[in-house]
């Protein structure tokens, strides 16, 4: 890979929720305000960043990560999936957001996309994860508002329908 000056802003091209997108990033850019800031990306929260809260957890190439311990230029190529895009075209909400509403799962919100991210990537490595695994998997995510119980419940009644 050739050598980029510090300051030097090079084009990061990846797929953001299936679209093919780009923009410009010096080196030391973060995934997270790459996302924010040059591709708009207001689905991928921002909070503690040193990938402590989860709020800006997104699915790189299928697999949940924390943008913020990502630099922008890391992404090059990858396939970016952010809660913006789970719901349908139609803007019908997947069934994990219908369960997160459905058990008041949320209240300000701002640590919910990192957490659909997270439980969307586990599950699909783990169906046959139980409520154990579950809480262990959600103690890598920081809600100040809700004290989990609707989070368990709709994760809860989210892998069950899934099982099914
Ligand atoms: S902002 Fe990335 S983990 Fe907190
Ligand atoms: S709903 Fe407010 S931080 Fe989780």
């Amino acid at each position: 890979m050739p050598q980029i000056g510090r300051n030097e802003r090079v084009r990061v091209s990846l797929t953001l929720d299936g679209k093919k997108v780009s923009g410009l990033a010096e080196p030391r850019m973060l995934l997270s305000d790459f996302l924010r800031q040059q591709l708009s990306a207001g689905a991928v929260h921002v909070g503690c960043e040193h990938g402590v809260c989860g709020a800006c957890t997104i699915r790189v190439d299928g697999r949940a990560v924390r943008s913020c311990l990502m630099f922008a230029v890391q992404a090059q190529g990858c396939d970016i999936e952010t809660a913006a895009g789970l719901a349908g075209e139609d803007g019908e909400l997947d069934a994990l957001q219908k369960a997160f509403r459905k058990n008041h799962a949320l209240q300000c919100g701002y640590c919910t996309p990192g957490i659909l991210m997270s439980v969307t990537s586990f599950l699909d490595s783990n169906p046959d994860a139980g409520e154990d695994e579950l809480k262990d998997m959600l103690g890598g995510h920081l809600c100040r508002c809700t004290g989990y119980v609707g989070i368990m419940r709709a994760v809860l009644e989210y892998a069950a329908a899934r099982r099914a």
